[in-house]
């Protein structure tokens, strides 16, 4: 595109511009989308180069109303599972960030998969070029099917594989455990003697990849930066590698509330969870026996997370930061 701008002397003169890309960004509201959202409006040279896209439901949720109000940032009206929703969000659009959504009863993988699957057949319809998705491993594939029922991350490796299938340029990034579930999954509850702890059907060594939901966005600067040389590439998203009993003792050093990590049955862990709601427990008692077994991204974690950890994608919050923003 040409644009006419001043030099110094305010000679007016043309120079060759690039307009701005729209970027669409789903699950705008959300962890990780708001993490997208909140880099592309105030990074320099992304506020350049896109004009933000922010998919939500509802456009009159507060989240969504302070959305309207970033600089370069428009709103749309779109729902994952309503394809014909999904054509105005991607008209025009160059590049997009996609993560689905995980609701836990009877319809998970199906609804999920479907998420995926509209938001991506319209990308190939409208002629968007790049696509980045939050995936998650095959439990199944690296367990040799001895976990079957950890839903949310297969559907999400089985939407990656589709994705790859496709006429567009795509990227990936694997989101380690977030760090975000030490305010509900991991939470330090009180034991009643003035003591915490932190009780999951886990064995005290089994390590966890974790990183803060919001560092997605230092994954998608990356591929923004690079996105040739990232095409294809799945960039697996960890801050450090800890045991979950470490987990205890950085809550407890931070806070300086004495924090365990008690080891339940598996059985009474699961009870506990089927009362709140049967899928999420299958899903969960499940997926905390695969983290033990095969590890989070498989027996190849340590190596799948080095880059990450290098911190080669930039700066990511330690587990400790992490920890000493929060309010117990
Ligand atoms: N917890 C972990 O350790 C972990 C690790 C890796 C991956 N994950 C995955 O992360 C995902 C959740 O990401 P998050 O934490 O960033 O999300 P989040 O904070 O829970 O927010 C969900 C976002 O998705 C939007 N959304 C929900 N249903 C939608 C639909 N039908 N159509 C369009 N948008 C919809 C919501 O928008 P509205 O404002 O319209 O509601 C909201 O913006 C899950 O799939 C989970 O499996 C979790």
């Amino acid at each position: 595109m040409q644009g006419l701008v001043c030099d110094g002397d305010g000679i007016a003169m043309v120079k060759l511009t690039s307009a701005p890309k729209v970027f669409v960004v789903f699950g705008a509201t959300g962890q990780q989308g708001g993490a997208v959202v909140k880099l592309l409006t105030s990074d320099p040279v992304f506020r350049k180069e896109y004009i933000v896209r922010a998919v939500v439901r509802d456009p009159t949720k507060e989240s969504a109303v302070a959305l309207q109000e970033l600089p370069g940032c428009e709103i749309v009206q779109a729902d994952l599972d309503d394809k014909a929703s999904l054509y105005p969000a991607l008209k025009d659009a160059h590049t997009a960030f996609l993560v689905t959504n995980s609701i836990f009863d009877e319809r998970l993988y199906e609804r999920e998969y479907a998420q995926g699957k509209n938001a991506a057949d319209v990308a190939v319809e409208v002629g968007l070029e790049y696509l980045i998705f939050s995936t998650l491993s095959s439990v199944r594939k690296i367990s040799s099917d001895r976990f079957t029922k950890v839903w949310h991350f297969d559907v999400k490796h089985d939407i990656e594989q589709y994705i790859r299938s496709l006429p567009f340029a795509s990227a990936f990034i694997a989101m380690g455990c977030f760090m975000q579930n030490l305010t509900n999954a991991l939470k330090p509850r009180p034991v009643g003697d003035g003591t915490f702890e932190i009780a999951t059907s886990m064995s005290p060594d089994t390590r966890l990849p974790m990183i803060d939901a919001t560092d997605v966005a230092v994954f998608v600067a990356a591929i923004l930066r690079d996105p040739e040389a990232l095409q294809g590439r799945n960039l697996h998203a960890a801050a450090e590698l800890r045991r979950v009993e470490e987990l205890a003792e950085i809550v407890s050093s931070v806070s300086g509330r004495i924090t365990w990590y008690r080891q339940l049955p598996e059985t009474d862990f699961r009870a506990v969870l089927e009362g709140m709601n049967p899928f999420f427990a299958e899903d969960s008692t499940e997926m905390l026996g695969y983290y033990e077994d095969f590890g989070y991204f498989g027996p190849d974690m340590e190596k799948l997370i080095q880059p990450s950890v290098n911190r080669d994608y930039g700066t990511l919050r330690s587990v400790e930061e992490f920890v000493k923003e929060l309010e117990f």
